[in-house]
């Protein structure tokens, strides 16, 4: 019995290194649900898109939300960041969306980056959204 418990040790190990590095990128994944995302989406496409475009690409000054340049601006700051830097738009009407709306914006732009929805909606809380940390899905999946 022990003998077999050594000899599967590595498979253990090893399986539970690929599960722990998975958890690191998935870190924000289902961290929003669709009911969330969908509302997003409504803000977006009535304040957002027109400069940021129906595909986050970004159009004239305003850059990209989506992309390996957004990635990695953001990557490692919290979401919380992203929600004030969020709250400075739409740039001639600062302030002039909710909390709430601009939280529900971020959980489309994740969506739409390519993390996958969960069960429940990303609160819109300060002490929470700055103990989450940014990070998209590696580029291809
Ligand atoms: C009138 C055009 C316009 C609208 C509408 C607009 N933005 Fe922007 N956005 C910009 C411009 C220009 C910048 C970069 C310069 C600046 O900060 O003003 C920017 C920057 C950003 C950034 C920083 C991106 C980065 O990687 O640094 C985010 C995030 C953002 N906008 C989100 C939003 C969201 C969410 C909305 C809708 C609620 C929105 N914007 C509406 C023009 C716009």
């Amino acid at each position: 019995m022990f003998r077999m418990v050594k000899a599967l040790l590595p498979v253990f190990l090893s399986v539970s290194l690929v599960m722990a590095a998975f958890a690191q990128d998935a870190l924000l994944a289902g961290a929003f649900n669709e009911t969330q995302a969908v509302r997003g989406q409504a803000v977006y496409y009535q304040h957002c898109l027109a400069c940021h475009g129906e595909s986050m690409n970004g159009v004239d000054q305003a850059p990209p939300l989506t992309g390996p340049q957004f990635g990695s601006n953001w990557r490692g700051e919290t979401l919380w960041a992203l929600v004030e830097r969020m709250m400075t738009m739409p740039p001639d009407k600062p302030g002039t969306l909710s909390r709430q709306e601009l939280v529900d914006t971020l959980s489309y732009v994740l969506w739409y980056n390519g993390l996958p929805l969960g069960d429940v909606e990303l609160p819109a809380e300060q002490d929470v959204l700055s103990g989450m940390t940014f990070e998209l899905p590696p580029l291809g999946e």
